[in-house]
């Protein structure tokens, strides 16, 4: 059957916007089934002008697609039940490519993220698609990550992330600043796992690169080799044909499947404040293409 949204893709990849439709925690099943379907095709999705949106219609809206979960560590946003905030001024920006909360066995499914306050410029979010990634490696390549699995842990550094990638010394004492902050944060509890870098897709069955910054090595190999072996995989990854970059208003809602996709924030808006808060999902324990 016809969708009962308005769908526009964005880029020929990944992302599309959905007009026409005021989110709220009273969608009827129709839509929320057509949100799941879009969500899957198209792995990110867009909806412009949400404002009406409180954190509580913020958390209802969340609870159509399943269990809401509270970030493992990292306390919830005043006034909210689960909803995480990611502010500016808490030196704390995701600005390195990633899938959401990794760390864990069963890592959420899908993730809402409600822009607040944005920068007059700057601050953009880039998404990327795994599976078309997947799909564009080389033969040689496809073998290899079909049977690689990966040890992922919230123990992570930033700073060896993007020196890896050849980042400026200037985006390096930023990274440095938030890992500060985020060891901080995560000081408490250390959370490691192990997922299958190639991941079938539970409701599309389409295989998908499982990696982002979490990922500490790949299981046998060493650290040095995990390290050169992951930068090829996240350059195939997140190379611009796979990403669709989405330029924030306040009220914008991103919400994007978190089972095939990475993403990250840009970090190029100086001391200007940047406030969003993200709900998320709960999603089940990843299956690599053995079973
Ligand atoms: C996130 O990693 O969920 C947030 C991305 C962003 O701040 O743009």
């Amino acid at each position: 059957p016809a969708s009962p949204l308005d769908i526009r893709p964005v880029t020929g990849r990944i992302g599309a916007e959905v007009h026409g439709l005021a989110l709220s925690g009273d969608l009827d099943a129709a839509t929320v089934q057509a949100i799941e379907a879009a969500l899957v095709r198209h792995k990110v999705l867009f909806f412009r002008g949400q404002q009406h949106l409180d954190n509580a219609q913020h958390e209802a809206l969340t609870a159509l697609f399943g269990d809401p979960v509270a970030h493992p560590t990292v306390p919830v946003a005043e006034g909210s039940r689960y909803l995480l905030e990611l502010d500016s001024k808490e030196g704390y920006a995701a600005s390195s490519w990633h899938t959401d909360v990794t760390f864990l066995a069963a890592y959420p499914k899908a993730s809402i993220l409600r822009g607040i306050t944005i920068p007059e410029a700057g601050g953009d979010t880039l998404w990327a698609n795994g599976e078309t990634a997947y799909d564009g490696l080389p033969e040689p390549l496809r073998q290899l990550v079909n049977t690689l699995w990966a040890v992922h842990s919230n123990d992570y550094d930033y700073a060896a992330t993007l020196a890896a990638a050849g980042a400026t010394a200037e985006a390096s004492e930023t990274a440095k600043e938030r890992t500060l902050y985020h060891k901080s944060v995560f000081a408490s509890t250390i959370y490691e796992t192990e997922h299958p870098v190639v991941r079938v897709h539970p409701v599309s069955g389409q295989r998908s690169l499982l990696l982002g910054h979490f990922v500490k090595r790949f299981v046998g190999l060493s650290e040095a080799d995990s390290a050169r072996i992951f930068n090829i995989l996240q350059d195939h990854i997140t190379k611009p044909e796979n990403t669709v970059r989405w330029r924030w208003q306040p009220g914008d809602v991103a919400f994007w499947d978190n089972r095939s996709t990475q993403h990250r924030a840009i970090a190029d808006f100086g001391l200007q404040r940047r406030t969003l808060r993200r709900a998320t999902v709960a999603g089940d324990v990843p299956v690599g293409i053995d079973g």
